[in-house]
């Protein structure tokens, strides 16, 4: 299966910090919020991953993440010319896909649970469309998913004024290879986007959606307005400083998982050595726990 980090956009939500720097490149406690849903899709077993951001900021995530050979992936990239909406990952990512699955993770979406990478691997055999589904107490500025009674997906609504459930649609998706030919039949929204939204609605239309709702031990956390930036910072000082782990560390990931030998993984935590982080990585590689 492929992977498509999509992390562009503007960030205008958050000017000034975003007028020179990604979104998707601000820290999020010790380290650039790429790194989580990087993490989200290495977890979950992809190596071959495309970014896709703006002619501005793409070489800024070509400096940080390279061709992704020092975490055993292979990272590409493409410019997103506008911001014109998610569905268009799937446009600009299609030689890229070629004949596989493939999995989206928005730039600015960070997910935290021990089941999460279990989870993730066990739902690899879906057919159609995975999407996930998060209890929020305000879901009006997210994608919306309604259940009937027997748990059977009724609609999706992209931020609806009176939603018809509390269930959010968190930005991690998966879609068979269709989603290409579909993507490019996804008419502009009336606010002017190719919604994420759209597609998912032509795959509950031919029965070929399955939506997983998370429980409330997942973290699933926004990074779009200072507070929640901010916040999602401290959730992560908080759990790494309690629990002695790193959230998001995508070396360790990569050498957990196999995709890097140790040798590779020392080279790459000495080159960190005078911060904290690189100090937690050699403390991995001396205890040499492999999930
Ligand atoms: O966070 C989950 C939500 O993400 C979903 O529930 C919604 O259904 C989905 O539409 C999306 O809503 P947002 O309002 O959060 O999307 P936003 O425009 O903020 O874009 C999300 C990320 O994707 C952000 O990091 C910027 C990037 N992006 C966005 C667009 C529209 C791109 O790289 N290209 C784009 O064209």
């Amino acid at each position: 299966m492929k992977g498509i980090i999509l992390a562009g956009g503007h960030g205008t939500r958050l000017n000034p910090l975003t007028l020179a720097v990604s979104k998707q490149l601000l820290p999020v406690y010790n380290k650039p919020m790429i790194y989580y849903p990087l993490s989200t899709l290495m977890l979950s077993g992809i190596k071959d991953i495309l970014i896709i951001s703006t002619e501005r900021d793409l070489p800024a995530f070509k400096n940080l993440l390279g061709d992704g050979s020092d975490l055993g992936c292979n990272f590409s990239y493409i410019v997103q010319k506008e911001a014109n909406g998610l569905a268009q990952a799937f446009v600009l990512g299609e030689d890229f896909i070629g004949d596989d699955k493939v999995a989206l993770i928005l730039g600015d979406n960070i997910f935290y649970s021990n089941r999460l990478p279990k989870l993730l691997r066990a739902n690899k055999e879906f057919e159609g469309g995975l999407i996930f589904a998060y209890q929020v107490s305000d879901p009006t500025s997210y994608g919306v998913v309604e259940f009937d009674k027997n748990n059977n997906v009724v609609s999706i609504e992209e931020k609806p004024e009176k939603p018809k459930s509390n269930f959010a649609i968190p930005g991690l998706y998966y879609f068979d290879n269709n989603v290409c030919k579909y993507a490019k039949s996804v008419a502009k929204s009336k606010r002017g986007e190719y919604e994420i939204t759209s597609l998912i609605n032509k795959y509950l239309q031919i029965n070929k959606l399955t939506v997983c709702v998370l429980d409330a031990g997942t973290a699933w956390l926004d990074t779009g307005t200072f507070d929640t930036l901010s916040r999602a910072g401290q959730f992560v000082e908080v759990i790494e400083k309690r629990q002695g782990v790193k959230i998001g560390c995508v070396e360790e990931i990569a050498y957990k998982m196999d995709y890097i030998n140790k040798n590779q993984f020392e080279k790459i935590s000495k080159k960190y050595q005078s911060s904290g982080y690189g100090k937690y990585l050699l403390d991995v590689l001396v205890n040499n726990e492999r999930v």
